[in-house]
């Protein structure tokens, strides 16, 4: 590539005082006078933090980066940006991806980069790295940080869906104080993100899928040495891209979107995937909805036998063949032609990979489940959607119709869910309000809630549960979340009452609560609305400003993009 075409080159290129500026402060590292002249220059957008456990390995997997950039001819740097740790981060990792998003796409714009490599792990830290990246638009390569080796606990294989099946046990008095201790050790044992297909892992495949990284990044690892190999090669693959001027939207277009969605029902993908997708889709300027994502509709079958799904975990997968492996057997519904990071057509990152274990990759012909993916329910409960995930659902509870018992926020839940004078039995259906973008706000994973103690005493371990919250990618449960419109702006969700009847109908894609328009209407009138949590700050701008989940819970300033072109130049 011409050098004066390198965007870095505005500013190391340049003479005078201001060329003087942009290389001197540089050179104070170290930095000898030709890397700075004329190599592409590749930002390494890290989000280590010793608060997120799961991206705390990320400064050496960044020095791999840096040795591929170094070997392809490219100049590497890297920065931070805010870091989102899903275990430790209050009230909800969910309010902080926006601000994370901001601070990657202003961080990208702001210096001189030619391209970009997304170091993310912990669920937001993809979402919000890939956003804020494509809203600016240069070469990127995403390498996401890889699952933590399998837990081990008492001879068996345990990892983060585990602990709600612990959680539930201890509360019923089925395991003992030392026991869940234990536990705790026994289950997060190596570096890395969650090892069963939650959030994380559904994030990994999402950019695998969508072309955004190179083959196999969805699967190997944290601990293996072949993800630092992947790193090392994505290095050395961005600055090829640079020197192609192959950009994100070359990448994210609509056929890609395509891939991801069919990958993810396959997979049994985090409920998550949806809102994030959506908004990645609204910052490059792809068009998709909620009905985009009815996988049903395509009769996409479940092939890969992980938890919460099914029984095994992403080590165990990375074994069996990984990603790769998985989309040879969707073949048919892929997009093959569709270019990747590595240039070539998705179809190369699956055609020579093979199966080395049917327990964990199944073909099309014999699925582990003809239900799989993510169901969009509507209904005069949820006019703008709704969703639910049948592979984790309870199948008999699929078509279901109950007396609502309703919980007006999380307060309110905490405060009744356990308590024994609970008007509640095993056919009610469990409504919790005010869990949603605004009103929570930040959107938490609290959908899945718990089954109300008396009911476990008697062995009921699933019941319908409604929300305008998410939940984890780890979770399960006949869960329908994501209602919007949320009860927060007003949406019938906050009009429901206890005893109301709400009826669900999954495979008619149902969500009906049993009252008249005229009905809801006067309940509607009488609504008050309520105050916002803050009046300042992060959280006063994001309460103004956040969208529905149907729109993936971006702010409504922060869609489409705004290039990589710098306002003003003060030098
Ligand atoms: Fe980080 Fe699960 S807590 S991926």
């Amino acid at each position: 590539m011409d050098k004066k075409k390198l965007r870095s080159q505005q500013w190391f290129g340049k003479k005078g005082k201001d060329g003087f500026i942009y290389r001197a402060w540089m050179k104070n590292q170290g930095i000898p006078a030709h890397e700075l002249q004329g190599k592409p220059v590749i930002g390494i957008c890290n989000t280590w933090s010793e608060l997120t456990p799961c991206n705390a390995h990320f400064r050496e997997l960044a020095e791999s980066v840096k040795h591929g950039i170094y070997e392809a001819g490219g100049f590497p740097v890297e920065f931070p940006v805010m870091s989102l740790g899903e275990t430790l981060i209050k009230p909800t990792a969910m309010l902080y991806r926006n601000l994370v998003s901001m601070d990657v796409e202003e961080s990208i714009r702001a210096n001189p980069l030619d391209g970009v490599v997304l170091l993310c792990g912990c669920d937001k830290t993809t979402p919000a790295l890939v956003m804020g990246a494509a809203s600016v638009n240069l070469p990127t390569i995403v390498v996401s940080g890889g699952p933590m080796l399998t837990g081990k606990y008492r001879g068996h294989d345990i990892s983060t869906s585990d602990v709600w099946r612990f959680s539930e046990a201890y509360r019923a008095g089925k395991m003992s104080d030392e026991e869940f201790y234990v536990a705790e050790a026994c289950m997060a044992r190596s570096r890395g993100h969650c090892a069963v297909m939650g959030t994380a892992s559904t994030m990994a495949c999402m950019v695998e899928s969508l072309g955004l990284s190179l083959a196999e990044n969805a699967a190997i690892p944290a601990a293996d040495s072949r993800r630092k190999v992947l790193a090392h090669l994505s290095g050395s693959r961005i600055v090829d891209m640079v020197r192609e001027d192959l950009k994100l939207s070359d990448i994210l277009t609509p056929t890609a979107f395509e891939n991801a969605i069919t990958v993810n029902a396959a997979i049994g993908g985090s409920t998550n995937f949806i809102i994030h997708l959506l908004a990645i889709a609204a910052r490059i300027g792809v068009k998709l909805d909620m009905d985009d994502f009815n996988t049903s509709v395509k009769n996409i079958p479940l092939l890969a036998n992980l938890q919460p799904s099914g029984d095994y975990f992403m080590e165990d997968f990375f074994y069996a063949g990984g990603l790769p492996a998985l989309m040879k057997e969707l073949d048919g519904s892929l997009n093959r032609d569709t270019i990747t990071v590595s240039g070539k057509p998705m179809s190369a990152n699956y055609e020579t990979a093979e199966c080395f274990n049917r327990k964990l990759i199944s073909t099309v012909d014999e699925p582990f489940n003809v239900v799989a993916g993510i169901t969009v329910v509507k209904g005069n409960l949820c006019e703008n959607g709704a969703v639910l995930k049948p592979s984790a659902a309870s199948a008999e509870l699929m078509q279901h119709t109950g007396k609502a018992v309703v919980f007006e926020n999380i307060e309110d839940y905490k405060a009744k869910i356990d308590d024994p004078n609970l008007d509640v039995d095993a056919t009610s259906v469990l409504v919790l309000k005010n869990v949603g973008p605004k009103g929570y706000p930040g959107m938490p994973e609290v959908g899945n809630m718990a089954i109300p103690k008396k009911l476990l005493e008697q062995g009921v371990t699933d019941m319908v549960r409604i929300s305008d919250g998410r939940m984890s990618g780890t979770g399960f449960g006949t869960v329908v979340l994501h209602v919007s419109p949320e009860a927060a702006v007003g949406g019938t969700l906050a009009v429901v009452q206890d005893g109301d009847i709400i009826t669900l109908d999954v495979p008619a894609g149902i969500l009906n609560i049993e009252l008249s328009d005229e009905e809801i209407a006067e309940r509607k009138s009488k609504l008050t609305v309520l105050p916002n949590l803050s009046n300042r700050g992060y959280t006063y701008l994001y309460q103004n400003h956040v969208q529905q989940a149907h729109l993936g819970a971006d702010f409504d300033f922060l869609r489409g993009g705004s290039g990589s072109e710098v306002l003003r130049d003060s030098h």
